[in-house]
């Protein structure tokens, strides 16, 4: 049977541990993860990979709690991060600096000394003015910087706007064009070693066809770079693999590689992907518990939760959408309604016109698919303090993060 939550004769389970038993001991609003569902997303994926040498760095921006991190680390992850403070959680997770990438847009002059001392596997430059600065940071520490360019292919991932990032009118990367004049600059510029190329088109894809160009655009620009006797080391696709949502299919990983893997290979280089959704999106949920309840004429039917934009900003964002289920349904029909947090926005929606049953004031209910991009999003919008994160492993369950108190917050101020 598939790892992860799903609905048996008592209602919603995970693992083999009932979800209500642990949201009566923890709370609401609460985070759940199942550490044998990410355990099964990494295999699959490093299975489908198989057939060509790789590594799978995996995206902390998507979910970067200590104990997930250690699960995946386990299993034999390495790790991509998108800022100084998601190398330091890497490292506090025992990722050797060898094993981390470190990506993103606008990196300080603080960043950039982190990595440059630390001895990453890459640094992922956006710019040649950024390559100029670690550069200069190199030189000062006296170390040489391993480098690699982050190229713009301006290739549509059809896919959010808000999400893609492989165009030409966006702030990622350096334009295609410009990346073998750049490459050529790097090696002549003291204390950085190019070694790889790297791109990322965009998240949530649910169409493999624009990964497979990017591939053989990497691949191209790898050989173009090599007859002018640079020897790439890596080609690193970045991240972006979809995951279904609603009733949809997303790309299976053998797929994906089915269609990044002739490139790669015919450039001979080592392949490096950077993952987050879609190894641990399928393996959270977000429980919250009815508030409240509304129905007047006139008007839809309100289901109103102790949880919404401030523990998944998700839907409000995106206009993402994100199953939700009553952790124990009862049984007979209720209107479709709206499920929606506490906060003060019409737009603190977790989904419209949903079929959740009938419910009452105290059940608990499950966004699914909640373990990417929701614990690190969330606020503390109206001071609300944050969601506890409970892990379910083996059998068993532990809370990996304790619920957030107003000490906690107001500890930082005056
Ligand atoms: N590598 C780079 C350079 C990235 O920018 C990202 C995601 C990834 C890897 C991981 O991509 P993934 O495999 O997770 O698609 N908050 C949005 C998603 C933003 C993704 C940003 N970059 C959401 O909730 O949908």
């Amino acid at each position: 049977m598939a790892a992860g939550f799903v609905y048996r004769e008592h209602g919603l389970n995970c693992d083999g541990v009932a979800v209500a038993d642990i949201v009566s001991a923890v709370g609401t609003p609460v985070y759940l993860y199942s550490a044998a569902r990410v355990r099964e997303a990494f295999t699959t994926l490093d299975r489908a990979f198989a057939a060509a040498p790789h590594t799978i760095h995996y995206a902390l921006k998507a979910n970067s709690t200590l104990a997930l991190l250690r699960v995946l680390r386990a299993l034999g992850a390495h790790a991509d991060a998108n800022s100084g403070g998601e190398i330091d959680v890497a490292l506090r997770a025992g990722f050797e600096p060898g094993a981390i990438v470190f990506t993103g847009v606008g990196k300080t002059r603080e960043e950039l000394t982190k990595a440059a001392g630390l001895g990453l596997k890459a640094v992922n430059v956006e710019s040649a003015g950024e390559a100029v600065r670690l550069g200069e940071i190199a030189r000062a520490l006296g170390r040489r910087v391993r480098v690699a360019v982050r190229v713009n292919p301006d290739i549509d991932a059809h896919t959010h706007t808000h999400i893609a990032t492989g165009r030409r009118g966006n702030k990622f990367g350096v334009p295609l064009e410009h990346v073998p004049g750049l490459f050529r600059d790097l090696r002549a510029r003291d204390g950085l070693d190019p070694v790889g190329l790297h791109v990322h088109l965009g998240s949530q894809l649910l169409d493999v066809a624009p990964l497979a160009a990017a591939a053989r655009v990497l691949a191209n620009l790898a050989r173009e770079v090599r007859d002018a006797g640079i020897r790439i080391e890596h080609l690193d696709l970045g991240g972006g693999l979809g995951v279904a949502y609603d009733d949809g299919v997303a790309p299976s990983p053998a797929a994906y590689a089915e269609a990044v893997l002739p490139a790669i290979r015919e450039a001979g280089a080592h392949l490096v992907l950077e993952p987050g959704r879609a190894l641990v999106a399928p393996a959270g949920v977000l429980v919250g518990r009815v508030a409240d309840l509304k129905a007047y004429p006139g008007s839809p039917r309100f289901v109103i939760l102790d949880t919404g934009m401030t523990e998944l900003i998700r839907p409000m964002l995106y206009g993402a959408f994100h199953r939700i289920g009553a952790v124990v349904p009862r049984p007979g029909e209720a209107p479709v309604s709206e499920i929606v947090g506490p906060l003060c926005e019409t737009s603190d929606t977790l989904g419209r016109e949903r079929a959740v049953g009938p419910v009452e004031v105290g059940d608990a209910i499950a966004v699914f698919d909640a373990g990417a991009y929701g614990m690190v999003m969330a606020s503390n919008y109206n001071r609300r303090p944050m969601a506890a994160e409970v892990l379910i492993d083996a059998g068993g369950w532990r809370v990996v993060r304790r619920r957030q108190t107003i000490d906690d917050l107001l500890a930082l101020e005056e």
